[in-house]
């Protein structure tokens, strides 16, 4: 067995599965692109981007994210920066990822529908290439925007639909339910269309109810806030549910204190099916090593603890069975 924690999880095959593309653009590569793309910048030095990012909470993360999402205007910007983040998960042991993106983020100063997702796909291709990972994308709409919006976008996306493995919800949470979404979501499920929304984040316990009874997803983003109801947290257990948890993003924006109070241990105690992903890790202080490597000190997390996060990670994908249990006889092997 591998001595200290650190290489342990890093050698531990995973799979991210909350993971916004757009946050994972660094400092480094927003500059890169705004020089290239000749795009003014409210920074002048990676240092200050790095001062801008104090949040107090989601809004705060959300004005700055959409904010550096500004230098994004190319094909080849989406695929360096897919592919640097594949570069930097495939040194942290992970083998697959289901990445998040924002078309309307992009489609609303602008660029053509094609551009965001034609270069992901192409940075999703070349990462298969070149470090053997395999990945899903998932198209999130903007929940402060209203439905009509969405259902644009999911007609915008028809072309691409193949090519994508579902769709998720985002973006600023509190005084926009799922219930707000429910034609969008019924038609993306009708087009085969696997469903995820962001729920319990900052919401309320009400609102990972409706992702459930009304959107009917697939897997819940975060879910933190489903603690504070236990006839919800029985219905997620039963239902084997996977929650998409970011210890360090629910740190940066407060939704803990600290990491010694993250619920994450608490989650996997109830038999709820957690896994340890990064959210945005430009934004949040770290990939999805650090945040299993964190949060496993802060909570004192026993290796069979983190081998059961990176096992849901596979059985909460939407990876077909026989490449889950492929997955799982690696971790099998390597645990
Ligand atoms: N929550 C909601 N919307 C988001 C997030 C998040 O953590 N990251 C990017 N969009
Ligand atoms: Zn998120």
């Amino acid at each position: 067995m591998t001595d200290t924690l650190e290489d342990f999880i890093r050698g531990l095959p995973k799979a991210e599965l909350h993971l916004h593309i757009e946050g994972s653009l660094e400092p480094e590569q927003m500059f890169e692109f705004g020089r290239r793309n000749r795009v003014d910048m409210p920074f002048r030095s990676v240092e200050e981007v790095r001062a801008a990012y104090a949040f107090s909470n989601l809004q705060d993360f959300l004005d700055i994210y959409y904010q550096g999402a500004e230098v994004l205007r190319t094909e080849q910007d989406f695929h360096d920066m897919a592919m640097a983040y594949f570069g930097r998960l495939h040194a942290d042991g992970g083998v697959h990822a289901e990445i998040f993106f924002d078309p309307q983020t992009h489609t609303d100063r602008g660029l053509p529908f094609s551009v965001a997702v034609e270069g992901l796909l192409s940075g999703m291709k070349a990462a298969e290439a070149e470090f053997g990972i395999s990945s899903g994308l998932i198209m999130c709409f903007l929940r402060h925007l209203d439905e009509d919006a969405a259902l644009a976008t999911l007609k915008a996306a028809e072309p691409w639909l193949d090519r994508m493995v579902g769709v998720g919800l985002d973006s600023a949470e509190v005084g926009h339910p799922p219930s707000k979404f429910q034609r969008v979501f019924r038609a993306a499920r009708e087009r085969g269309l696997m469903l995820c929304a962001h729920a319990g984040e900052e919401g309320p316990p009400e609102y990972v109810w409706e992702a459930l009874d009304l959107l009917k997803v697939d897997r819940i983003d975060h879910g933190n806030r489903a603690l504070e109801d236990e006839a919800l947290v029985q219905r997620l257990v039963a239902s084997e549910m996977t929650l998409t948890v970011c210890p360090l993003s629910n740190l940066k924006l407060r939704g803990v204190q600290d990491l010694k109070e993250h619920p994450l241990k608490r989650m996997l105690d109830l038999g709820l099916k957690a896994t340890c992903n990064a959210d945005d890790p430009s934004y949040f202080g770290g990939s999805i090593c650090e945040n299993f490597t964190q949060t496993a000190r802060a909570l004192d997390l026993s290796r069979e603890e983190i081998v059961t996060l990176a096992r849901n990670s596979f059985t909460g994908s939407f990876l077909d069975e026989e490449r889950v249990a492929r997955h799982l006889a690696a971790i099998d092997a390597y645990a």
